[in-house]
């Protein structure tokens, strides 16, 4: 039979051939072929890859040197039209198999590609963690200039005993199919918080470290994405809104909307246009706060009790504290009795955070803040406040 596409599996199970792994690769090997796929799957276990030592050579240098097969894996992966990387469940992660590939491909990890070939991300598990897994492996598709299309996800106790296999083996058809789709229309996925924050964490690393990491700056500078990241994935934002006249027409039909009217706009909005009830955008971080407890996500913030206190300097100088119980947030002015957190922040650069221009964990890794008391609770921040 003659292919017209390569499809590239990685395999991290031991179970080479007969695990449960490789029975769902099977599934959707059987489809892929139908719609013209070779897939080759590679068993990471019978591949002779050493650890990494953490030398950091391949991102200052470009390349690892120690001399195995990985080289010749990603070769494989990186030719491929199609990639999928495939790994049973081994204590709620991937096997030591894969782990132990990827780790090696961390020089790839920091230069994108810009390829954007289709992938899945399959997981196996016997009960507890597929998905997780399932999800780890859809992200780490990136490094190869892959996106994940979709993620399957089964549950096997013992061997071949999978939960459903009727509706597993259906899965498999359908992502087989959507898989090979996307290549012969060289579909593209619209970004994810993931690639951006992803790509904008690892260019702000990158540029603040550029005489260590040299390998890195110099590809990024080449594709030309630390001047413009949307050249880079190739889809940039649309406008908010057509015109300001769209603006205030959209805004004055969900005001008279909401106060049970026909749409036309209420007296005050119609007198003030340029005001119209709304103030957009906070413009200062003092704004942005106080519109905060409006934006609490009441099932993120469900049985919490907690308070964090800033501490904004720079163009602002204020301390105020926000406090969160029986999932509701209130705002007041000046420092908490007994804080569980302390952010110290100039005030644009929070500004510019909560405008999504600079990457949070990246700010703070640089010391672009400085955080007290509890690290978890500001890592939280996102799933409590986010959109
Ligand atoms: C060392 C080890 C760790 C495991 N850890 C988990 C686990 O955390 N959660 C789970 O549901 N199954 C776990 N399993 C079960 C495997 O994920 C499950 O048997 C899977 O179907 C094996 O796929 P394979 O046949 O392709 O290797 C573990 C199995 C082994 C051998």
């Amino acid at each position: 039979m003659s292919f017209q596409y390569q499809a590239v599996a990685l395999n991290g199970s031991p179970h080479e051939g007969f695990g449960n792994t490789s029975q769902i690769l099977a599934m959707l090997k059987e489809q892929l072929a139908e719609e013209g796929f070779n897939l080759e799957e590679i068993f990471l276990n019978q591949q002779q890859i050493e650890y990494c030592t953490g030398c950091g050579v391949c991102i200052d240098k470009g390349a690892c040197w120690i001399r195995d097969d990985h080289k010749g894996v990603v070769k494989k992966l990186l030719e491929a039209d199609a990639v999928i990387l495939a790994s049973p469940v081994y204590f709620r992660h991937v096997t030591a198999q894969m782990k132990t590939f990827l780790d090696r491909s961390l020089g790839y990890g920091h230069r994108p590609r810009g390829t954007w070939k289709p992938g899945l991300a399959v997981s196996v598990s016997a009960g507890w963690g597929e998905t997780e897994v399932a999800h780890y492996l859809a992200q780490v598709l990136g490094v190869y200039g892959a996106f994940a299309v979709g993620q399957l996800t089964a549950i096997a106790v013992g061997p071949g005993a999978f939960w459903g296999k009727e509706a597993v083996e259906a899965r498999a058809s359908d992502l087989a199919r959507d898989l090979a789709r996307a290549v012969k229309e060289g579909r593209r996925y619209p970004p994810t918080d993931m690639d951006l924050d992803y790509w904008h964490f690892i260019g702000g690393l990158i540029k603040e470290n550029r005489d260590f990491m040299q390998a890195d700056y110099e590809h990024w500078q080449k594709l030309g994405i630390l001047d413009s990241f949307e050249t880079f994935i190739g889809q940039s934002r649309s406008p908010a809104t057509g015109s300001p006249e769209m603006r205030e027409n959209w805004l004055k039909g969900l005001m008279a909307r909401q106060q049970g009217g026909t749409g036309e706009a209420p007296q005050a909005a119609a007198a003030n246009p340029g005001n119209p009830g709304n103030p957009g955008p906070p413009q200062t971080v003092r704004e942005m706060m106080e519109s905060m407890p409006g934006a609490l996500n009441r099932e993120a913030a469900a049985g919490l009790n907690v308070t964090y206190q800033f501490e904004v300097s720079g163009d602002e100088n204020f301390t105020a504290h926000l406090h969160i119980e029986d999932g509701t947030a209130t705002f007041q002015e000046g420092p908490a009795p007994q804080p569980d957190v302390i952010v110290r922040t100039p005030a644009d650069v929070w500004l510019a955070i909560s405008r999504r221009e600079l990457n949070g964990a990246a700010a703070f890794m640089t010391g672009k803040f400085k955080v007290e008391g509890d690290l978890g609770l500001l890592m939280k921040l996102n799933a409590l406040f986010g959109e």
